[in-house]
């Protein structure tokens, strides 16, 4: 794992972005994108980037399960609020949270997965250690699926949402062996809440109880990071 610590959230974010442009310039143009607060600034950098996107393929880590793309919680509104509307892609996906065929949403979204190899994957981490939707215990073999999240994801996502109850429960999630195909990985994560998280899959044992801990065994992970979630690393 390459770690990169920065003073700020900001300074990591930008890092993030060269790291697209980078990817660009080789003509890789397949991006694996993720939701949350933490590729936020991301997003917004390359708005404001002359950089070209129009050749380019966006696949989405996830989607909340029962809810419409127009809703302000979806995750495909987020992405046309943060990027998709101000840099057009050529392709987006994003699983359809609308389509209660699970197995049909599963094989399509698979198909979309197997048809585009990931050049570049963004992720951000939960606070236990999921990362996309992958729960902890989830499998590292699995492809899409639907999952249920725990009750520590519903309450940290609760802020976004008027109150914990409307929180979705469940969700198509990308899954970890597809995460892991990906062939180059950035992980970004800031703030003190997730140390603990941050220090367990960079120092801990490899294991489905903290998802992320499997990045250890990709061959090309990028760790963009503040000091504070780097506060409690042994080598700091
Ligand atoms: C959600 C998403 C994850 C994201 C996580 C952290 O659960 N499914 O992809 O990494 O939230 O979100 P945030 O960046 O807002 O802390």
């Amino acid at each position: 794992m390459d770690i990169k610590i920065f003073k700020t959230a900001e300074e990591a974010s930008k890092a993030a972005a060269e790291i697209f442009k980078d990817t660009l310039k080789t003509g890789q143009e397949v991006f694996g994108l993720a939701t949350g607060s933490t590729p936020e600034k991301t997003y917004e950098i390359l708005v404001e980037s002359d950089l070209d996107f129009s050749n380019a393929i966006a696949i989405n880590l996830d989607e909340y399960y029962g809810i419409a793309s127009t809703h302000d919680q979806s995750y495909a509104y987020f992405m046309n609020q943060h990027l998709f509307q101000h840099k057009p892609f050529k392709e987006t996906h994003i699983p359809n949270g609308e389509n209660t065929d699970a197995e049909d949403e599963v094989t399509r979204y698979d198909a979309i997965l197997e048809k585009y190899p990931r050049d570049l994957q963004i992720l951000g981490i939960g606070s236990n250690g999921h990362i996309a939707f992958n729960e902890p215990g989830s499998s590292f073999d699995a492809t899409t699926t639907k999952v249920k999240l725990t009750d520590s994801t519903i309450q940290d996502n609760s802020r976004f949402f008027d109150n914990k109850d409307e929180v979705p429960q469940e969700a198509y999630s990308m899954g970890i062996k597809s995460i892991m195909d990906a062939k180059h990985i950035i992980l970004m994560a800031f703030g003190e809440s997730k140390a603990d998280a941050i220090k367990k899959i960079i120092e801990g044992p490899v294991t489905e109880d903290v998802p992320a801990s499997v990045l250890q065994k990709h061959p090309n992970v990028t760790l963009l990071l503040d000091e504070a979630v780097a506060s409690k690393l042994s080598s700091n």
